[in-house]
């Protein structure tokens, strides 16, 4: 179990080099990362997505795995549509500070995001627990209105922002439900976001955190588990 005072390292920042993210520069106690993302635009999507399709459906299905069982997949090849967003970021923080870290829900996100482009285009986006913002810049390059938020100071919120959030039709969030405390928090909270101002679609993208524990002689990840039962239980809703 992670403690209060533990060093945290998100796999992003592990892995930064082998994904195709390169370091910039240092600013402070920060590292300034490059995510440069490709993703294809308005009618050359179009035509990208019916070659690829034809090609699916001609390749054979020969799926490799890596050694812990996870899909090795071929990466598609460059786009002419590119972003690059220079991100600051800590590379281990503390439980409190895991916000000045990118994790894989978020590159799961903009992913999804990239892969549904279109979808996005007159949205009003509202992220919670945004913490370095790159899902929302990725979003930013489609929707209409992007709020991005994390722990905000009481009484920060001006009228006009209020006004905004009654548009909002989408709310996002990545890799908010590590800890069943806040995995509450953020569903009673939620919760109430749904239920105010326009019908709203909300995407959530986590990463399913195994551990060997002792007191269950298994791997296991009791947060996942805790998210999956609120998720259980807003379907009776
Ligand atoms: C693991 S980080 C994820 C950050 C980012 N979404 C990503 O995936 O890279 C969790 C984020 O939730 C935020 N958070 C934690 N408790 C919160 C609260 N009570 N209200 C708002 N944000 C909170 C943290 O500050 C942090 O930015």
């Amino acid at each position: 179990m992670i403690e209060l005072g533990d060093q945290i390292l998100s796999d992003v920042h592990v892995t930064a080099i082998r994904s195709g993210i390169s370091r910039g520069y240092e600013k402070g106690l920060q590292l300034v990362s490059r995510f440069v993302v490709n993703y294809q635009a308005g009618e050359r999507r179009e035509e990208r997505m019916k070659e690829e399709s034809e090609k699916d459906s001609q390749d054979d299905v020969n799926v490799m795995t890596d050694i812990d069982g996870d899909l090795v997949l071929t990466r598609k090849h460059k786009t002419k549509d590119v972003i690059t967003t220079s991100i600051a970021h800590a590379m281990q923080t503390n439980l409190q500070d895991v916000g000045m870290q990118v994790w894989m829900g978020c590159l799961l996100l903009c992913n999804f995001i990239l892969s549904n482009h279109p979808r996005f285009e007159n949205s009003t986006v509202l992220e919670l627990g945004g913490g370095t913002g790159l899902a929302s810049v990725v979003m930013a390059t489609t929707a209409k209105f992007v709020i991005c938020t994390d722990e905000s100071i009481p009484f920060s919120w001006s009228q006009k922002d209020l006004q905004l959030l009654s548009d909002v039709d989408v709310i996002m969030a990545a890799d908010v439900v590590y800890s069943n405390d806040l995995t509450d928090a953020f569903f009673t909270k939620l919760q109430h976001l749904m239920k105010t101002g326009k019908e709203k679609t909300c995407f959530i993208t986590t990463e399913r955190r195994l551990n060997f524990t002792l007191t269950d002689l298994d791997v296991t990840c009791k947060e996942y588990d805790h998210f999956r039962e609120w998720l259980k239980r807003l379907e009776t809703i």
